[in-house]
């Protein structure tokens, strides 16, 4: 018996080391050798107040000890009916309903659920069909794994995998249909409406989309009128429309609502990871009037349930993480930050032929490409596990990053992410970039 740290975890990758972090504090982590990291992830995009927030441990204490536990399909809770609220106020008005579970692929399987009741409810039985895009990446359930389009998750699972037809990212900067915005006349979007006639409207039941692409792709933001499209498409032909903003949601980008930076509002969206700052496990989903109406006017009963669901716990670190967002204002300067981020970005890459000239970003959520040969935009080899060196070599310098894939049709390419908790200050930017020019520099040495 024995594992290589030496002790009975059944580790993600049995061949490697993982350090033991013991604390963090602000932007920073310690591991058990008193080592200390830049979170310049966020761990994957979730810790966005940072570590050691002493208000929310509190209130996470007070909670326990007052009520730990309610089985939701009995009873309501206080934490919940607060959190609906918050999220009606700070969320949109066009999605005035919350529906929480406790993680991102529960909550991206069940609004593909819910899409598929709603069209039960009305008598159109025969809808069924996801509809998703790719590259993209939805979560780890097998219902994510099959609408999502990120090939290495996929390879293993996929007998179980259903169809979900698949069209191509609105990725101008390398256009998968070799077109020009805005002459295309959105033909990225446009293709949405033959996938739905080619598999025959009366199937499909739903659209779903990253509203800014993470990890499979490294935020790829649509341009000027894609999500009117698509918004029109649907509609027309009663497809239910499925944001996923688990990572690019609950302030990453600037708003609160990533789809608020643009023309339409989903008829469901999925929010994760930020939503509790990674003090506790939960998601929700906020959901229209129509969808709502849709089932009200129906059975009543949506047919889902998780024990851990709306978890008081939960739904009280997200209260509070919410308060503090509001109070303390931290959305308004998620966007100035993110720009002094990408300025310092842009420099560093100017000294690096191997990564991207374009530091695409969205707030404080940013993407850098690492080519092999820049102007061509072509990758390393797979094989070299280029991205994993520069995690690793991250890691050496005291830096988390966040390794993600390249918007490539065969899903290989290395980028990274970036996207330090949003009360970063720029002193913090700077220490950031530091460490990742030198391990950068260590990577690919000049020549
Ligand atoms: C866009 C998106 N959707 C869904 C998920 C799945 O969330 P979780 O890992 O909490 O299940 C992720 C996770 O990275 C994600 O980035």
């Amino acid at each position: 018996m024995g594992t290589k740290q030496g002790d009975h975890v059944f580790y993600r990758d049995l061949h490697r080391d993982y350090p033991r972090l013991v604390r963090g504090e602000g932007i920073y982590l310690y591991d058990a050798d008193g080592k200390r990291y830049i979170d310049g992830s966020s761990g994957a995009l979730v810790c966005s107040l940072g570590h050691g927030n002493r208000e929310i441990a509190d209130h996470l204490r007070i909670q326990a000890e007052t009520l730990d536990f309610v089985p939701i399909a009995r009873f309501t809770h206080g934490p919940q009916i607060e959190l609906a609220e918050r999220l009606a106020r700070l969320g949109s008005a066009d999605l005035p309903y919350a529906y929480f579970v406790s993680g991102g692929s529960e909550a991206v399987e069940t609004a593909i659920k819910m899409a598929r009741q709603y069209h039960l409810e009305r008598g159109e039985r025969g809808r069924f069909l996801v509809i998703a895009r790719e590259p993209s990446y939805h979560g780890n359930t097998i219902a994510c794994l099959a609408a999502g389009g990120h090939p290495g998750r996929r390879r293993n699972y996929e007998p179980y995998l259903m169809p979900s037809p698949k069209i191509r990212l609105p990725h101008c900067a390398s256009c998968p249909y070799n077109l020009q915005y805005p002459s295309c006349d959105l033909h990225c979007a446009n293709v949405l409406e033959s996938e739905i006639t080619g598999a025959g409207a009366e199937n499909v039941s739903c659209f779903l989309f990253e509203t800014i692409t993470g990890s499979c792709g490294g935020v790829i933001v649509p341009p000027p009128g894609y999500f009117g499209r698509i918004a029109e498409i649907c509609r027309r032909h009663g497809v239910v429309i499925l944001a996923d903003e688990v990572m690019c949601g609950a302030g990453r980008t600037g708003p609160f609502l990533a789809s608020s930076r643009f023309e339409s509002m989903p008829d469901i969206l999925i929010l994760g990871k930020g939503i509790t700052a990674g003090y506790s496990p939960l998601a929700a989903l906020l959901v229209s009037e129509r969808i709502y109406r849709g089932f009200e006017d129906g059975s009543g009963a949506f047919v889902n349930n998780y024990t851990f669901a709306a978890n008081p716990l939960s739904c009280a670190a997200a209260c509070t993480v919410l308060e503090i967002v509001e109070r303390d204002g931290v959305l308004d300067r998620v966007i100035p930050a993110g720009l002094y981020l990408q300025s310092r970005l842009i420099q560093l890459a100017g000294r690096h032929p191997q990564l991207g000239g374009v530091v695409r970003a969205a707030g404080l959520m940013l993407a850098l490409d690492v080519y092999r040969d820049r102007e061509k935009m072509e990758p390393f080899p797979a094989e070299e596990k280029v991205g994993e060196k520069l995690a690793r070599a991250c890691l050496d310098e005291g830096l988390v990053i966040y390794p993600a894939l390249l918007a490539l049709a065969d899903g290989h390419g290395d980028c990274f992410l970036l996207g330090p908790p949003l009360t970063i200050t720029v002193a913090e930017i700077d220490e950031l970039v530091a460490r990742l020019g030198r391990a950068v520099a260590r990577v690919f040495p000049a020549a």
